[in-house]
């Protein structure tokens, strides 16, 4: 296997942590950007609201799922969990801040969830982080090892055709060559590859869903700003030549501003970048 990069290293996501809690935090708690897709693994999921259940949140983040999962499942009990330190921290303090009793963290590896028991949860979710792992079929099979017989999982990946996903693979093909650069974030991405892994692991009642929300920016320029703390920023940049590292930031504007040629702002005044995942359900025999 290679060496892991920085978006499948604790530390790429601990840099980017505090960014991250200014998108996905109590004061955007249904409206986050990556807490619609979280709200879309839900509802194709959780048919009665109101049972009691255990809820497992794998790769968290700063909690986008569990703090909104506690408004609506008022019997549910969540376990957060993510490797990076820092995610799990912002989230404690959420939690503390909001008074929130039924959500349990821990910072744990998803490929590795050993101190959760077989058989233990009603639901497990893992939104846009598993599509990170190193070794994704070992995140699944946890997934599996630790859901109840009957019990459902929901994984988020993005779709090749996301605004963000298309703007890296440009950039790079621009500065490198075309198809030099893979990104690990795209693991996922074939509907057909993304059910059979679920079904290699033993899932039954395997859907692959497309859902889409736009992710709202004022200028191109944000992005910039956005990325850069963001470890899949640096995966790019590192596979740069040192002459083409300082192309980076410009080249993403300009596919950006070419992608969004023709675009009209929304009411707000925003430009809407298209975003389109897939939700690939399954269910324990
Ligand atoms: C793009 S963020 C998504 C966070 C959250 N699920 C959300 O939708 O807002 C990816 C998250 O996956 C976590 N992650 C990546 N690889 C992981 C691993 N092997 N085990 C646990 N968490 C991991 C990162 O630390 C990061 O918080």
């Amino acid at each position: 296997m290679n060496k892991p990069i920085n978006s499948q290293v604790s530390k790429g996501w601990d840099s980017t942590a505090e960014v991250f809690a200014k998108y996905i935090s109590p004061a955007n708690i249904s409206t986050g950007f990556s807490t619609l897709f979280a709200i879309d693994a839900l509802n194709a999921t959780i048919e009665d609201p109101n049972k009691e259940m255990t809820i497992l949140d794998i790769g968290s983040g700063t909690g986008g799922l569990s703090l909104y999962g506690t408004s609506k499942y008022k019997n549910a009990r969540f376990i957060s969990t993510d490797f990076s330190p820092k995610m799990i921290q912002i989230l404690d303090t959420f939690i503390k801040e909001l008074n929130i009793q039924t959500i349990e963290s821990k910072v744990m590896d998803g490929q590795n969830l050993e101190p959760i028991k077989d058989s233990s949860i009603d639901y497990t979710y893992s939104i846009f982080a598993l599509i990170f792992f190193p070794d994704i079929v070992k995140g699944m099979k946890e997934m599996y090892r630790v859901l109840k017989p009957g019990g459902k999982t929901a994984i988020g990946s993005w779709c090749l055709d996301s605004f963000l996903i298309k703007v890296f693979q440009q950039t790079m093909d621009e500065l490198l060559g075309n198809n030099s650069f893979k990104q690990v974030a795209l693991s996922l991405s074939d509907k057909q590859v993304f059910e059979d892994k679920l079904k290699e692991v033993g899932f039954v009642n395997i859907e692959i869903k497309r859902v889409q929300h736009p992710m709202e920016i004022q200028e191109t320029t944000d992005l910039i700003k956005m990325f850069s703390v963001n470890p899949v920023y640096f995966d790019c940049l590192e596979a740069l030549p040192d002459d083409k590292k300082p192309l980076l930031d410009q080249t993403i504007i300009n596919v950006s501003n070419r992608l969004l040629e023709g675009h009209k702002r929304n009411q707000n005044g925003k430009l809407e970048l298209p975003s389109f995942a897939y939700i690939g359900i399954g269910q324990k025999n």
